[in-house]
């Protein structure tokens, strides 16, 4: 294949990708080629992939190191390398919304970075939608590669020395208590506020849920700060909402963008999505 057959669905970002079957077969020329979408698009769709758990790891890995899934490591120290998403277990049954676990993943539900908490965050995440609800369940994407290109000089020139420290037990507990062990796992880190992504220079923020608060700032200077660059970036005009159809494979660029669910009734319908994630290259630093 010479060129990706793309079709782009934002001004900001995202790309849907025709033509192309994703597993671990790829040539080296097709993994450069989405490599570079990427970098250039932070969002693409594969739709009618006839996936399984096999493919999807071996694709994972033509991207770079898998990343261990942190609930079930944090938790009972085993490494997998998959996340379940939705409301269907693997033996088929089903979680209403009043499982601890679904309730665990309406923290998904906010405007969030995967794994910005750990000490190197991730690259990319990989979503695979094997079933799909009726209605509701979409994922909203917006990109801080977009809100930084948006903000005049004076404030980038602010932001640009900051830390930023994520903290997951500070989001996730919003929402649903954290097993100790999982929590004594993932420490706070800290972060440089601004990144660029090396292969075309292009800088963001990076922020999310997870981020807590500015190193040498107050707590109140810090919200107002990290509350005011998330608001420049997801404003409804900046918003993609992906609606997933079941064979829909999808990379996000975790270094640049932020994604929530929108949520369903998990009463009424079926989610099972699988995932994986690629560990990145910039390593952040745990205080202490
Ligand atoms: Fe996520």
């Amino acid at each position: 294949m010479n060129q990706l057959d793309i079709e782009p669905l934002h001004d900001d970002f995202g790309a849907r990708v025709n033509g192309i079957a994703i597993s671990g077969d790829l040539s080296d020329r097709d993994v450069t080629l989405i490599r570079d979408a990427i970098d250039t698009y932070s969002f693409l769709c594969f739709p009618g992939q006839d996936m399984t758990d096999e493919k999807q790891l071996a694709f994972t890995r033509l991207l770079g190191e898998a990343e261990a899934e942190h609930v079930t490591f944090g938790s009972t120290g085993k490494v997998t390398y998959f996340g379940t998403v939705g409301n269907v277990q693997d033996d088929g049954s089903k979680r209403d919304n009043s499982h601890a676990v679904t309730r665990h993943q309406t923290g998904n539900q906010l405007w969030h970075s995967d794994s910005s908490f750990r000490e190197v965050p991730s690259f990319v995440s990989i979503l695979h939608a094997y079933e799909v609800p009726g209605e509701g369940g979409a994922t909203e994407f917006a990109s801080m590669r977009a809100g930084y290109a948006r903000l005049a000089g004076d404030l980038r020139e602010t932001i640009e020395p900051l830390h930023v420290i994520h903290d997951y037990v500070f989001s996730r507990s919003q929402v649903a208590p954290v097993n100790p062990n999982h929590a004594a796992s993932l420490p706070p880190v800290m972060h440089r506020l601004v990144r660029g992504n090396p292969a075309n220079g292009l800088k963001n923020f990076y922020i999310g849920s997870h981020a807590r608060s500015i190193p040498g700032w107050s707590g109140i200077d810090s919200r107002h700060l990290l509350d005011d660059l998330l608001q420049r970036a997801t404003r409804p005009q900046d918003i993609f909402a992906h609606r997933w159809r079941a064979g829909d494979t999808v990379i996000w660029d975790n270094r640049c963008m932020l994604h929530r669910g929108a949520g369903y009734d998990a009463g009424r319908w079926r989610r099972r999505m699988r995932q994986t994630r690629v560990v990145g290259r910039e390593k952040g630093v745990i205080p202490g």
